[in-house]
């Protein structure tokens, strides 16, 4: 019997990688810019596997030209970079990688908390470029984190791990979800309550529901302008969750205090975005979760949820409704 063909689409992790020897017969996309358009259109066409990153777009266009294609394993929790709906139509199975990276990219929410309250960025620039001349009583004033009201924008596994987190700091949690969540009001003894009121009340917002039709923009001008005037906003969630030109005028007109961000509207961020010349804004390049044990373990998720399609089994991160 041949082996199945796959395409990979990034070298990821070997923990991931070193399973598919023997089992599949794959190619690998060796550079460390995102693969050519052209080329993953051909690719694709010729295999029955796809292991793909975020950077990669699963599109009807790619689909139809790829009646050989069976699964679309793509190394992250988020698959917003595929058509769910156009694969499922075409009998394409599509899985994620879900659980390995909750506490790293609940990690990352939580630095950018701590970072962009106490204006960690802004005084390490400070310092370095001499301009630290005394203490002084107002120097880099930030904001408490500790005994803080945070409000989480989609509580699922990384909202929750998030939660757990804020409790060590006596945070008051406030929670907004799509579907009610008992469970999750008595377990971190929060509050599950409409956007609205979590955005007027919370100091620090925390955006952690994926991208959809129903969240692109979910944060625009009207939403900034109901937040505290000491308010900070932070994205590891999915850029265009946020409209990133009113959240440049709240944070440089300040509507509110400031923002973390670890992504955005496009990646990498062009280096003349108006956000970038901001103090008040903390940024990282898409890190959530950029740990070796979190990348280990997406790539041999993703390599398992690969081979389960192409071996006939069911993959155990299958997103297909
Ligand atoms: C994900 O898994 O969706 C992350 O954004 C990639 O690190």
């Amino acid at each position: 019997m041949p082996l199945p063909k796959a395409y990979v689409t990034r070298r990821v992790q070997d923990a991931g990688l070193g399973l598919l020897p023997g089992r599949v017969e794959f190619e690998v996309w060796e550079k460390t810019v995102p693969v050519d358009r052209e080329v993953l259109l051909e690719k694709a066409s010729q295999v029955q596997g796809l292991l793909c990153t975020l950077s990669d777009r699963i599109d009807e266009e790619l689909l139809a030209r790829c009646p050989g294609l069976k699964v679309v394993s793509n190394y992250a929790v988020g698959y917003d970079n595929i058509d769910v709906e156009a694969a499922t139509r075409r009998g394409v199975l599509v899985t994620n990688t879900p659980d390995v990276l909750t506490n790293a990219t609940a990690d990352i929410a939580f630095t950018l908390i701590l970072a962009s309250a106490r204006r960690v960025v802004e005084a390490n620039e400070f310092l370095r470029s001499g301009d630290w001349v005394t203490w002084h009583p107002d120097l880099l004033l930030g904001q408490d984190v500790s005994e803080a009201v945070l409000g989480i924008v989609g509580m699922g596994k990384i909202g929750r791990a998030v939660a757990k987190r804020a409790a060590g700091f006596s945070m008051k949690i406030l929670f907004f979800n799509r579907s009610p969540r008992p469970d999750m009001e008595k377990e971190l003894g929060a509050r599950q309550v409409p956007l609205d009121e979590l955005l007027r009340e919370s100091d620090f917002v925390s955006l952690h529901c994926p991208l959809s039709a129903e969240t692109k923009g979910l944060i625009g001008e009207r939403e900034l302008r109901m937040m505290k005037k000491s308010a900070i906003l932070i994205n590891t969630s999915r850029g265009p969750v946020v409209d990133q030109k009113a959240l440049y005028r709240a944070c440089s007109e300040q509507w509110i205090w400031g923002a973390g961000l670890d992504v955005f509207e496009k990646e990498p961020v062009p280096l003349d975005e108006p956000l970038l010349s901001l103090k008040n804004v903390t940024t990282i390049p898409h890190l959530g979760s950029a740990t070796i044990r979190a990348r280990e373990g997406m790539a041999r998720k993703a390599a398992e949820n690969l081979l389960a399609a192409l071996e006939g089994r069911k993959p155990a991160d299958l997103v297909n409704p």
